[in-house]
């Protein structure tokens, strides 16, 4: 017997209720833009802590525009980015990284060329930033993907090793006995990530994560998982996730958006907001993401209430927290 096929999703044209999102174009012959977590902060920032949130999302973009500004790479730059919130313990990231429910930090972290190299790291434990480790896999190894890399890979590639207590911070630990006592509730993601357009026209995208306070040991996110978080393809966009990260392996968010600007012809403004409508919103899932095309236009858009961003405008810094 021939079954009927099932009848294929209706895509939505309409932007999300709930759907913040900004549009720059590039004023400099480079572009940046960086995110350190989308939702899960509203607790922090109502604890006085807004002024270092910015802090560190400018020192952050700072390490990055040094390099774009003096002809670096992309690359480079997401990287140095990246690694700086990774440093920051107030960032999901590195050194201060949501824990499992077991108490412990497993770190993913994923980087992007334009021209189709990629590296990522899943539920990493030695290596001091994970983005770093993330780029040797990329630039080292004949892999795309590593989970749980041992400390004397990462010590091989002469990367900074350290003991897996040294991203355990005070504070997740007190995040994670609230949320296991259940006297918190709500998004527990965060993630950083960063996208960048060099001045020879190479684009990047690097993102790195503990994930999502309280999960499961082993469970991995859309972080390291390339065409979910963390995509880059030459002419058509990088972009970097945040958010919950079953939906955004689900809907494959930032190769969606990639796969709009391609084959559809869409602006990255209006790729953005068709791929949140049908993937995200629409099917009640929070987040939020970077993207810089090919051309230096940056997107940074959210539905998660809140957004920590870094991008330029108009020769400013734009600072959400
Ligand atoms: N977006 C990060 C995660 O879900 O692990």
């Amino acid at each position: 017997m021939i079954s009927k096929p099932v009848t294929p999703l209706e895509e939505s044209v309409e932007a999300p209720e709930d759907l913040k999102l900004w549009e720059v174009s590039a004023d400099r012959d480079f572009a940046l833009a960086l995110h350190g977590g989308a939702g899960g902060r509203i607790a922090e920032l109502a604890d006085g802590r807004r002024r270092d949130f910015e802090a560190g999302l400018s020192r952050a973009y700072r390490a990055g525009e040094e390099i774009l500004r003096s002809g670096g790479s992309a690359l480079d730059a997401v990287c140095a980015a990246v690694e700086v919130m990774e440093d920051d313990p107030l960032f999901n990231a590195g050194r201060g990284a949501a824990l499992t429910a077991d108490g412990e930090a497993e770190l993913d972290a994923a980087v992007m060329t334009g021209d189709g190299h990629a590296g990522a790291i899943a539920a990493s434990r030695y290596a001091r930033n994970p983005v770093r480790l993330a780029r040797a896999v990329m630039e080292r190894s004949e892999h795309l993907l590593l989970v749980a890399p041992p400390a004397e890979l990462v010590a091989g590639w002469d990367l900074s090793v350290v003991t897996p207590e040294y991203f355990v911070t005070e504070a997740r630990r007190q995040q994670l006995v609230r949320l296991q006592d259940r006297l918190v509730t709500g998004p527990r993601h965060g993630t950083v990530g960063a996208v960048a357009r060099d001045t020879g026209g190479r684009i990047a995208a690097a993102t790195s994560t503990g994930g999502m306070s309280n999960q499961s040991a082993g469970r991995v996110g859309d972080t390291p998982i390339i065409g979910a978080g963390t995509y880059a393809r030459d002419g058509l966009a990088a972009i970097s996730c945040t958010g919950h990260g079953e939906a955004f392996i689900r809907g494959v968010v930032a190769y969606d958006i990639a796969a709009r600007i391609r084959y559809l012809g869409s602006g990255p403004a209006e790729a953005v907001t068709a791929t949140f409508q049908n993937e995200l919103s629409g099917r009640d899932s929070s987040g939020g993401l970077v993207c810089v095309d090919a051309s230096g236009r940056i997107v940074v858009a959210h539905n998660s209430p809140s957004m920590f961003a870094a991008y330029p405008n108009k020769g400013k810094l734009i600072i959400h927290t």
